[in-house]
């Protein structure tokens, strides 16, 4: 886990200092209504943010959604992004936890990437990584696990690919015009981190709902609405606003009160001590606070009836085993490995209480979570996979 903070304060390093022409374009007079408009966010959504060095362009979307889909990126061209994010899985993979290109297991469960965009931080448990282009280098050039494996040793050959086929020649060059290097790290990660900023998702029945479409939820969902801003269930107090998580940030908000929250949710303590398996404790394996272990960043809401299984390890199978968890205020395994009674944990947070509730309560938090959903975003042409660029 060490390994992938310290990749993104590289990346940090290598961006700013080494400087490395990879055409930023800090002037680009841009509107936000043509942003707006580029990235098709809907009304009711702010503009996601983006760092000064990387403004988004068509022809940096338009690579990046080659990229995302071509398998040349991984180093034995087994891979892409999207054999882990399935469009139609609102970018996840339906695995409790993926096998990288060279077949070594990860051993977290694949994100869904809609409205990924708008969390304060990427990944599970990452307090280090603040914008994609940090994140990215992870899944590109990790070793261990492997994942598209582009180590330092096969970089270059992965690279030249892309500088061989004349398609993808034209491609980097329109969206990186001012350099002439050809197809680079950085401007793989960019034009990736560009595509990624289109994964919005906001025509669910619940946003037609916020949008003053009274019709758009059942009643069961309306009371599974009420019910999870309730109280009772506290289900708002970590998954709260408009992406459902208080991981939240977009363009605007001011870097001194953005929020970074991590929690632990009681799915283990195998010690008595509120330690997890030693595999993933989460944000302790990059801080060492022992304070820290167990601790994820709350996974924004939306689609997530389509992205099973559930949480950091993928170890609960349905929406409504994850409702029952939260009832009982946390997860007593009784045998294995893992056997300990999450529920007991010193480390909890003191929101994940057991509570009484009713069958019927529980299907209408259920059937809320359901009407996230966005059928428009996992089938919509402009996120599906283009085939490979032509001439
Ligand atoms: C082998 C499977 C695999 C591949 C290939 C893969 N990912 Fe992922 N992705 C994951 C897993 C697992 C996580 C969660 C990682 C963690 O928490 O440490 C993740 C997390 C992410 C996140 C963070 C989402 C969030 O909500 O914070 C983004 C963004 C992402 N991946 C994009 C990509 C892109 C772009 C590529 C291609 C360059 C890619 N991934 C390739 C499995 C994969
Ligand atoms: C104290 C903060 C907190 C509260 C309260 C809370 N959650 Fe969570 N939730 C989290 C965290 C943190 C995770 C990720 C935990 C992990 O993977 O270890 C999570 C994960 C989830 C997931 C899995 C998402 C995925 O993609 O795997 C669902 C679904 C969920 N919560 C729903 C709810 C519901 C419904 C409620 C109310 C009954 C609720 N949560 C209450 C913090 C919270």
């Amino acid at each position: 886990m060490s390994i992938r903070r310290s990749a993104g304060v590289c990346f940090a390093i290598v961006l700013f200092a080494c400087g490395e022409n990879v055409g930023e374009t800090p002037t680009i007079d841009v509107t936000e209504a043509e942003l707006r408009e580029l990235l098709r966010i809907p009304a009711h959504l702010p503009l996601p943010p983006y760092p000064d060095f990387n403004v988004p362009t068509e022809p940096k979307i338009r690579l990046g959604r080659h990229l995302f889909y071509e398998q040349r990126l991984s180093a034995n061209g087994t891979q892409s992004c999207a054999s882990c994010h399935e469009q139609a899985l609102a970018f996840s993979d339906g695995l409790q936890a993926p096998i990288g290109s060279t077949g070594q297991p990860l051993v977290r469960n694949s994100q869904g990437l809609g409205n990924a965009v708008y969390h304060s931080t990427l990944t599970w448990a990452n307090d280090g990584f603040l914008h994609l282009e940090d994140q990215l280098r992870v899944p590109l050039t990790n070793d261990n696990p492997v994942e598209l494996g582009l180590t330092d040793g096969v970089r270059d050959e992965v690279l030249a690919r892309f500088d061989e086929d004349p398609a993808y020649g034209v491609l980097f060059e329109e969206a990186f015009s001012d350099s002439s290097s050809g197809a680079t790290l950085n401007k793989v990660i960019f034009a990736l981190a560009s595509f990624l900023r289109t994964m919005v998702s906001g025509d669910s029945p619940f946003d037609r709902y916020v949008n003053g479409e009274r019709s758009a939820l059942t009643s069961q969902q309306v009371e599974g609405l009420r019910l999870f801003n309730g109280e009772k269930f506290e289900c708002f107090h970590c998954h709260g606003g408009i992406n459902l998580s208080t991981s939240f940030r977009d363009h605007d908000t001011d870097a001194g009160t953005v929020r970074f929250p991590f929690f632990n949710n009681g799915l283990y303590n195998v010690d008595g001590e509120g330690s997890y398996p030693a595999r993933d404790q989460g944000l302790y394996d990059l801080t060492l606070d022992p304070n820290d272990r167990g601790l994820f960043r709350p996974q924004g809401l939306r689609n997530v009836a389509v992205t099973a299984p559930y949480m950091h390890d993928g170890s609960i199978a349905t929406l409504r085993e994850v409702v029952v968890h939260y009832t009982r205020g946390g997860r007593n395994i009784e045998s294995g490995p893992d056997a300990g009674d999450g529920r007991l944990s010193p480390l909890k947070s003191g929101l994940v209480r057991p509570f009484a509730a009713t069958d019927a309560e529980i299907d209408a938090v259920v059937a809320f979570l359901e009407s996230l959903t966005d059928a428009t975003f996992i089938s919509a042409p402009h996120l599906a996979d283009p085939g490979p660029p032509s001439l």
